[in-house]
């Protein structure tokens, strides 16, 4: 950390903001392999969350690591970066009132519990997209997999870069098993019984 930092006191509080959008702040992290299904399903319940009436904003690996994370690759040093920053990153959005979504494999649970830590109990989401690796190399929508398994991607999470599996996750869901709006119903159910939103 910096030094000759002071941190200072915002004069309108996070509650403050929440309560100018009516809703309570949450962080809803999407957890899984590539291919599991997690931008599908975030931006799925996304929709229903909008078109309900809720501010939400979604992070995306894919898009985050076109900007804010473009100098990192995916080496571990650099994934567990790049989920720090996306926590802080939902932090701030959620101390704006906003419901965030996030999509990121985000492999490693201490990096996971790590951020969980920055938010207040409860807020913090934790949706593993449990999807055999079978399943989501099958459907290989990117085609990365094939190229992992050809060795012309190093460190493929899955195939030679591990993912560990959530252990106490706040929802599972296996996309092979559940079609999209299958999915979405179990979020929002998850969300109205744990009164992080209201029935809508
Ligand atoms: S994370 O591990 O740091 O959380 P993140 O979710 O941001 O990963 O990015 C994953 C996406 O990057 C994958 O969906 C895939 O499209 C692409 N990608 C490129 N190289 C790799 C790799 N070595 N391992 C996993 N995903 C990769």
């Amino acid at each position: 950390m910096g030094t000759n930092i002071v941190w200072h006191d915002h004069k309108i509080s996070r509650a403050d903001r929440a309560k100018g959008k009516g809703q309570k702040p949450c962080i809803i992290w999407f957890t899984g392999l590539s291919g599991s299904g997690k931008s599908t399903v975030a931006n799925a319940l996304d929709v229903a969350l909008h078109q309900a009436g809720f501010h939400t904003f979604l992070l995306d690996g894919d898009n985050v690591r076109h900007g804010l994370n473009k100098d990192l690759g995916f080496s571990d040093e650099d994934r567990v970066e790049n989920i720090r920053r996306i926590g802080e990153v939902g932090k701030l959005f959620t101390d704006a009132g906003l419901i965030v979504l996030t999509a990121f494999i985000s492999p490693f649970a201490s990096d996971r519990r790590l951020v969980r830590n920055m938010f207040p109990a409860g807020e913090f989401v934790e949706v593993f997209l449990d999807t055999p690796l079978e399943t989501c190399e099958a459907r290989d929508p990117k085609g990365l997999y094939r190229k992992a398994r050809a060795g012309d991607i190093p460190h493929f999470t899955g195939i030679d870069s591990p993912y560990e599996a959530p252990k106490r996750a706040e929802l599972v869901l296996n996309t092979a098993e559940l079609d999209i709006d299958q999915c979405v119903t179990e979020l929002r159910k998850h969300l109205v019984d744990n009164d992080l939103i209201e029935q809508r």
